[in-house]
């Protein structure tokens, strides 16, 4: 091949696809997807707060004038907005602060992404619905039990408001590269499996489908990719994984996973009381983004062995006797 031609070529291929802005690129998600659009060779600004990363800028969504500049300096193509307040109990007991990010920094950020024609993904979540009515269309009747699911929902409301071509993306629990396992509310089971000398109660009450941080991040990017084809897709999205399980459920099914014993797990059927209230059955219907041909599913078993492997207790001893 002629030396000027390589030369173009190799060129070619450092040329990013585009810029994206990710907030909340230390959280669980967020790492996703920025790896994601990083490997697919986009120009990836991503943004932390409280925690210090190396190549992540620190940013608070709630100092509007710092996020307007920095997103009319950087002039993504795409944001994707991760950043969010999800732990329900905190969202109950912090109301105020929960809503100036959840819907506050929200409306902000898409008043700022529409006034330099970025397209703004924002993550929310299937706690809009009561659970009562699964499965849910895009253009179901929202109608959240708790704060949380509430502040998401009138995030979404903002969003929609303030930018006409903005996507919202509804997404259930999430599981995936940890950096503890108390991060997820999956994953967080995984010391109460690992301990089969002690029973464990497992609600089997809830049903829920976990779904993998890496499929979410590839859907991010599936919809980016398309709305730069077509700048019609916009609106209500869902994305989820496939498999329905309650707590005790994903419980043994992470046993399974690593050849553990789970008899130790008792299934606990009655709906839990005095909790923060959750949707019995939330399910998301996905057939939207399917219809588009965006997608991508991987099987819990091998999601959560992806995930969990490095907090495996006898791994650990093994890698504590030979390294
Ligand atoms: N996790 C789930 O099971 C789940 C389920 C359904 C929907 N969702 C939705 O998915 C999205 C991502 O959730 P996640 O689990 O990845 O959340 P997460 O792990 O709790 O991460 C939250 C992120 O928000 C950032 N943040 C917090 N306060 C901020 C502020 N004032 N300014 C700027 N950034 C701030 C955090 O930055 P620092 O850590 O640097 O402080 C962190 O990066 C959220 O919209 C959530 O509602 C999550």
């Amino acid at each position: 091949m002629p030396e000027m031609l390589m030369e173009v070529e190799e060129e070619d291929d450092v040329v990013p696809n585009g810029r994206v802005l990710i907030t909340g690129a230390t959280g669980l998600l967020g790492r996703a997807v920025y790896k994601e659009f990083k490997d697919n060779n986009w120009h990836v600004l991503g943004t932390s707060y409280s925690r210090l990363r190396p190549r992540l800028e620190i940013l608070n969504l709630l100092d509007s004038s710092a996020v307007n500049g920095l997103v009319q300096d950087f002039k993504p193509h795409v944001i994707v907005h991760c950043a969010a307040e999800r732990r329900p109990d905190i969202v109950e007991n912090q109301p105020d602060s929960a809503a100036m990010l959840n819907v506050g920094a929200s409306e902000n950020l898409a008043k700022v992404a529409a006034a330099v024609g970025a397209f703004l993904i924002y993550i929310s979540s299937d706690y809009v619905f009561d659970g009562t009515n699964p499965p849910y269309k895009t253009d179901s009747v929202p109608n959240p039990l708790n704060l949380y699911g509430k502040t998401k929902l009138e995030g979404e409301r903002v969003v929609l408001q303030n930018n006409d071509g903005a996507a919202v993306l509804r997404v259930p629990v999430l599981y995936g590269d940890v950096e503890k396992i108390e991060e997820s509310a999956v994953t967080i089971m995984f010391d109460k499996v690992q301990h089969s000398n002690k029973s464990a109660n497992m609600d089997h009450w809830q049903q829920r489908f976990p779904t993998y941080v890496k499929d979410v991040a590839s859907v991010c990017l599936q919809m980016a990719e398309k709305k730069l084809q077509d700048p019609s897709l916009k609106g209500i999205f869902h994305w989820s994984g496939n498999e329905q399980m309650t707590k005790y459920e994903i419980a043994c099914a992470m046993a399974d996973a690593f050849n553990l014993p789970c008899s130790h797990l008792r299934p606990i059927t009655d709906e839990p009381v005095g909790a923060t209230p959750r949707p019995w059955n939330p399910q998301l219907d996905c057939s939207r983004l399917e219809a588009l041909g965006i997608g991508q599913r991987t099987p819990f078993r091998a999601g959560i062995r992806e995930s969990l492997w490095p907090f495996l207790v006898e791994k650990k001893w093994q890698q504590t006797i030979f390294h």
